[in-house]
């Protein structure tokens, strides 16, 4: 399939497919969208000192990269589970421009590392943060139950991979969450948010990023009376 790599309306890239008409970002902005779903309603809320977040679907790697500093400054311990069935090329990786947005000097040696680290092995990206990168389709992973506590929902959209948001998906990531575990997306799909709630997760509207008037978080809540 055709790839392009673009910028977003903040000035972060993204790659483009053409055929689905479909960017690994919102085009209202990368940096942007991927700050306020993952960063501030996800990662944000969450105050444990050891965390474990799951991504589906890392192609860039700019989550993780954000979560990395996020994370430092909070002084959390992070596993990061990086799930993708199709990793970017090298050459795209190098495309993109999110280190020059941030100001810590470490940015780049820390997105190059999160990018060589091996595949299918806990790596220690620094003493706060391991990588788990896992070259899977989500339909064929199996976790742990209970076993993370935070997952970043960052599929191509139910528009062009609707087997991706799937009841069936979705009651996997319920279990393999612990009781307080907790999902964000970007997507405010009305289904999506409906078969959520049908597995169990409490769903929550929020406010979108910059273009976007919603995103969706969805909780386990299992410790609260229903
Ligand atoms: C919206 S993009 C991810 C954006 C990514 N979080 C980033 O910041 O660059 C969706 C990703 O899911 C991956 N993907 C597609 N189908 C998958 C599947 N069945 N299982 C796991 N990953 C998949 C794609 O290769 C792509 O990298």
């Amino acid at each position: 399939m055709k790839r392009e790599l673009v910028k977003t309306a903040d000035g972060s890239t993204t790659i483009y497919l053409p055929e689905w008409n479909e960017h690994y970002h919102s085009s209202h902005g990368a940096l942007q969208e991927a700050q306020h779903v993952f960063i501030k309603h996800g990662l944000n809320p969450k105050t444990e000192d050891y965390l474990t977040i799951f991504e589906m679907g890392f192609g860039t790697g700019l989550n993780a990269l954000l979560t990395y500093f996020a994370s430092e400054k909070r002084h959390q311990y992070v596993h990061y589970i990086g799930l993708e069935a199709y990793p970017p090329a090298e050459a795209e990786i190098k495309g993109m421009n999110y280190t020059s947005f941030s100001n810590d000097p470490e940015a780049v040696e820390i997105f190059n590392k999160l990018h060589r680290a091996d595949w299918n092995t806990a790596c220690e990206i620094s003493e706060h943060f391991v990588l788990e990168k896992i070259g899977k389709q989500i339909q064929e992973l199996e976790l742990e139950k209970g076993s993370i506590d935070l997952c970043y929902y960052d599929a191509f959209g139910p528009r062009v991979q609707p087997e991706l948001w799937t009841p069936e998906i979705f009651a996997k990531i319920y279990d393999w969450l612990s009781p307080d575990g907790v999902l964000v997306t970007y997507c405010a799909k009305g289904q999506m948010k409906r078969d959520l709630k049908s597995v169990g997760f409490e769903v929550l509207s929020l406010p979108g990023p910059p273009g976007k008037r919603e995103m969706t978080k969805a909780i386990k809540s299992l410790r609260r009376p229903h």
